[in-house]
């Protein structure tokens, strides 16, 4: 038997964790002379073309005070770049810090203990924790709802050694739960 979830019900909220796929990322970014980066945490997150290899992320927008206020998207707004950087599941702790407090008045990296460095194209830095990083130029934008997706075209990307062998993927990370996903983060955010 079906029932029907009133839009208006609190319960809405739930139907999101339904959708996507629930991998859970690091953007970080910068404002354009990246004398001032930040990071923060993105399961809004998809690749949506192979050529151009292309991602979107979807970037809260609000105002200060506001439940969607992101500095990050100020900054990606200015510099027009963003990194995605995928942890592993040992980083969860860190993961939920960097999705629960706003960087406009604290280095988070240093908050968080995460190490940013120096990437080869975009002023954002790559994290470098994290296994994979990719490099993005944002190309297009567009406003849904209270959110904003970014789409950024990869212009450089970075591996750990042990990711990837000259045959494919390691077998250590075929397995998606070393990632971080939404499920890992629930108890403790929701
Ligand atoms: C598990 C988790 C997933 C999140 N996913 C997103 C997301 O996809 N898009 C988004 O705009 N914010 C997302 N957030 C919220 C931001 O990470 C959070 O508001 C962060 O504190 C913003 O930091 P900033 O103000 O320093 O940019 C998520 C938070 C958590 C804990």
């Amino acid at each position: 038997m079906k029932k029907e979830l009133p839009l208006k019900s609190g319960l809405v909220e739930n139907v999101r964790f339904f959708m996507g796929n629930g991998q859970t990322v690091l953007v970080s970014c910068s404002n354009k002379k990246g004398t001032t980066k930040n990071v923060l945490t993105v399961t809004w997150v998809t690749p949506t073309s192979f050529q151009p290899l292309l991602f979107l992320i979807s970037i809260g927008k609000g105002e200060k005070g506001e439940g969607t206020y992101r500095f990050s998207y100020r900054l990606i707004e200015e510099s027009r770049e963003f990194v995605i950087n995928v942890p592993t599941i040992d980083l969860k702790e860190k993961v939920l810090q960097a999705g629960c407090i706003h960087g406009e008045s604290m280095d988070k990296f240093k908050e968080i203990k995460l190490t940013p460095i120096k990437a080869k194209i975009t002023a954002a830095p790559l994290i470098e924790e994290c296994i994979l990083n990719i490099e993005c130029r944002v190309v297009k934008e567009f406003e849904t709802g209270d959110h904003v997706v970014f789409v950024g075209e990869a212009v450089a990307i970075h591996y750990n050694e042990d990711v990837m062998t000259e045959d494919g993927f390691s077998n250590k990370y075929k397995q998606k739960s070393n990632m971080v996903h939404i499920v890992d983060l629930l108890e403790e955010k929701i």
